[in-house]
């Protein structure tokens, strides 16, 4: 017999690095509009009340790759992050968890 066992994430939680190096000229800041747009205003894990939630840091310390964010589970990092990079990266998390 198969096993059908469903391995995805029933949870995700995004960390956008919104430091000095990560947003130096404002170039987060579109990606803070992106993922505020995709699921609502930030915060912290324990708060959120839907399957992901999302957070600011203030230097994931991985500066010279940035701009940066990681993924949760797992805490794979994307580095020299661009607006059509996360859009795939949203358009991921919703297919796998459902749109929030
Ligand atoms: S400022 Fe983003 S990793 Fe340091």
């Amino acid at each position: 017999m198969a096993d059908e066992r469903d391995d995805r994430p029933r949870r995700r939680r995004i960390v956008l690095c919104m430091g000095a190096t990560c947003n130096i000229s404002g170039r987060a800041e579109p990606f803070y509009e992106c993922l505020r747009a995709a699921f609502g205003d930030p915060g912290p894990a324990f708060m959120a009340r839907g399957p992901v939630s999302w957070e600011v840091a203030s230097c994931l310390d991985m500066c010279d790759e940035g701009p940066n964010l990681t993924l949760y589970p797992g805490g794979d990092a994307v580095h020299v992050l661009t607006v059509e990079r996360l859009q795939e990266i949203i358009e991921q998390i919703k297919a796998e968890i459902g749109d929030p």
